[in-house]
This record gives C-alpha cells, sequence and structure tokens, in this order.
C-alpha cells in the first residue's frame, strides 16, 4: 500500500489519528530550526500528560545549542541521532524514593513522551527516543540539580530521509495476536 502523505490544516497541524500514524523514530535531521512555538507545542503536550496522583514527575531542558547537543549526544551509545538534530528535549526526573515509585515514574515518563511525539508528529516534526546512561556527564551538559536524573532524551527535527507519512506497513505483531476480546 503506498504511504498516504499527512494532510496539514492552515496552522500547520493534521489530524490527531494521522499524526498517531505516522509518528516514528527519526534519527536523521535537517539543517532547518524547528519554531519556537512548535517546540512550546511539543513541551506543552508533555505538560499535560496525566501522571500518577498528578505528581508530574517532569522536568524539560530543550537544548538547541549545536556543541551542547554534540555533548548530550554522549550520555548514551544510542543517542548519537542528538548531535544531528535541530533540537533536544532532556526528560529530566527525581531520583525514585522506592521501587513501587520508580515503577510510576516510568509509566509517567512514558506518557510524556508519548504525547511529546505525536504532538511533534501532528506539526510534520520528527522525534527520536535516546536513553541515558553516563549521569555524570548529562549533569555537566544540563546542570540538573541533585536528587534527579536524566531519563531519556528526544531529538528533535525535520527528517532528513523523508517527510513524516502515515505508515502502512508498519513493524508491529499484527493486531489479532495482540488484542483479546473478553478473555485472553
Ligand atoms: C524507552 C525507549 C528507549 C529508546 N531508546 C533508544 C535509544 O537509546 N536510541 C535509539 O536510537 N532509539 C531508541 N528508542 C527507539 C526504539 O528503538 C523505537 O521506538 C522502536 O524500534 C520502534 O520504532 P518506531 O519508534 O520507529 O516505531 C527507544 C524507544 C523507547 C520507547
Amino acid at each position: 500500500m503506498v504511504a498516504t502523505t499527512v494532510q496539514q490544516a492552515q496552522d500547520g497541524s493534521v489530524e490527531t489519528w494521522d499524526a498517531l500514524r505516522a509518528r516514528r523514530n527519526v534519527r536523521q535531521f535537517t539543517e532547518e530550526p524547528v519554531p519556537d512555538e512548535a517546540l512550546d507545542r511539543i513541551l506543552e503536550a508533555g505538560r499535560r500528560a496525566p501522571s500518577a496522583g498528578n505528581w508530574q514527575p517532569w522536568d524539560f531542558v530543550v537544548v538547541t545549542d549545536r556543541a551542547q547537543l554534540v555533548d548530550l549526544a554522549k550520555v548514551w551509545q544510542g543517542a548519537g541521532h542528538v548531535a544531528g538534530a535541530a533540537a533536544a528535549i532532556a526528560i529530566v526526573a527525581p531520583d525514585p524514593q522506592d521501587e513501587g515509585q520508580s515503577a510510576l515514574l516510568q509509566y509517567d515518563l512514558g506518557q510524556a513522551t508519548y504525547a511529546m511525539t505525536v504532538a511533534a508528529a501532528d506539526l510534520g516534526v520528527g522525534t527520536g527516543h535516546a536513553a541515558a546512561a553516563d549521569q555524570e556527564q548529562a549533569r555537566a551538559v544540563l546542570g540538573f540539580p541533585a536528587g534527579h536524573f536524566l531519563a531519556y532524551v528526544l531529538s528533535v527535527g525535520y527528517p532528513s530521509d523523508k517527510p513524516l507519512a502515515v505508515i502502512e506497513r508498519l513493524n508491529r505483531r499484527p493486531f489479532d495476536a495482540v488484542v483479546h476480546r473478553g478473555r485472553w
């Protein structure tokens, strides 16, 4: 099936269903900067995410300086795409106090992250996840306070391989293998 190009409204946004189906991990970006209004909308999507007891365990550090992006890319071997992104959103979280809180934290950060990726796709902006391992490097680059850690980084920018479009042939388990109705 031929991929359907995302239809954009006058303000540049697309239908939610199209944005959700067009999102993919983008790891190669053009030089084009992402406008501040677009970045702010993406961040606002994260800020609005639901969280356990509404504790909102996240702070977002936006990075657009090239040298800083290059240094941020060193936090994890799989974070190389951050170096070439137009921007990055560093998702900083409080150190969890116990295992239960850690599980909630991961769930909540996932929701905030996904909201930002779909909001970005809605604007034709690509995002790419990166985990974070080297917390000393992360703290040196981002300057977040003690008692916090860098959980993930989202690369942000316009895809250089091909524009975002609804993905028709998806590398996912089949719908009927995933969905169980009434009982497993
Ligand atoms: C929690 C999490 C961590 C990830 N870490 C990385 C990473 O460090 N580097 C990377 O290139 N991709 C990373 N990814 C991207 C996944 O590999 C990707 O989402 C998955 O292969 C599905 O592809 P898609 O997002 O294009 O649909 C991560 C994704 C998630 C959800």
